[in-house]
């Protein structure tokens, strides 16, 4: 499993069956030519390098495919990765032992949300959130779409545990402050605030990828519209007035819930507090995502926010 290859040391042997992505020939000095890659099972993922044949491997082998390989463990910028020495496209292989699923069952962790959202007492979002329920396409794809492709919750059914935490940690916060704030708001804005996501990536059966509309518009502006389009379904039963409320209110949570990265910053309570719950709940996913790949003190460096992680066993 690709989880254990992170803290092998170099030339032990390697083999198995894994899903590759981001294939690429690359050259080495200006001469050498070598195949860059990474390799994938439902644990995690490595980089891999092939130098024998990679010109006619590259050929062969594509984003997506499955392989089974066999090689060693090197150590290269201070991690490891497999240098492989044999590869062939797979033949026997279990997908969901290949792609990186949530460790919570989609269909238990939906139940949970629904049970949660529907104690809202607010007809009018009420309305609102049993037309999401209702509709089976958006579920099914809610279900198990993931949280993202290079940061947090990156797996199958990411969205939804994220989703779900949120969620949670509202309820939670209502038990402490029982009247300060429109509850059922911020139920909403939990549930809604990262939908924008079923739009910014596409996950095929083996990759996440980012759309054209993910890098152009970003899932908060895609959130947003998606949630205004939503709207439609309920428009007849809800006043007018009520109406500009909420899609103000629902509106800002979605478009200022990266907090100081937002286009605009929370000003509401609700918009206010889910910004933090995102963002502590997107943080500890990420802390927790380098696990496996602490050297023997537990410590990790984690180049993307250029400083150490301590994760003691
Ligand atoms: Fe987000
Ligand atoms: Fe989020």
């Amino acid at each position: 499993m690709v989880k254990d290859f992170y803290t092998m040391k170099a030339d032990e042997p390697v083999e198995g069956t894994f899903a590759v992505s981001n294939v690429f020939l690359r050259t080495f000095s200006g001469s050498s030519t070598f195949l860059a890659l990474n390799l994938q099972d439902k644990t995690g993922i490595i980089p891999a390098v092939l130098w024998e044949g990679a010109e006619k491997v590259s050929k062969v082998i594509k984003d997506g495919y499955i392989v089974f390989i066999k090689g060693k463990i090197s150590f290269y910028h201070q991690k490891n990765q497999v240098n492989i020495e044999k590869i062939r496209i797979a033949e026997d292989y279990i997908i969901d032992d290949l792609v990186p699923s949530s460790q919570f069952d989609p269909n238990d962790m939906w139940a949970e949300f629904c049970g949660i959202m529907d104690e809202m007492v607010d007809e009018d979002l009420k309305a609102i959130w049993m037309s999401y329920k209702n509709d089976d396409e958006f579920v099914s794809g809610f279900i198990i779409a993931p949280g993202g492709k290079g940061t947090h919750h990156t797996y199958r059914a990411g969205l939804l545990e994220h989703t779900l935490s949120v969620l949670k940690i509202v309820k939670a916060y209502k038990q402490i402050y029982p009247v300060v704030m429109k509850w059922d708001m911020a139920y909403m804005g939990a549930f809604v605030h990262d939908i924008g996501k079923l739009r910014a990536y596409h996950q095929n059966q083996i990759t996440i990828s980012k759309t054209n509309n993910g890098r152009l518009h970003e899932h908060s502006a895609l959130g947003y519209h998606m949630f205004l389009s939503r709207l439609a379904d309920v428009v007849e039963s809800i006043d007018i007035e009520k109406m500009k409320m909420i899609i103000e209110d629902i509106g800002h949570i979605i478009l200022s819930h990266h907090g100081k990265f937002a286009p605009v910053k929370p000003m509401t309570a609700e918009a206010r507090l889910i910004a933090e719950l995102d963002l502590i709940d997107a943080d500890l996913n990420y802390f927790y995502k380098f696990e496996d790949k602490v050297d023997d003190d537990g410590w990790y460096f984690d180049h993307l926010n250029d400083q150490f992680f301590l994760i003691r066993k």
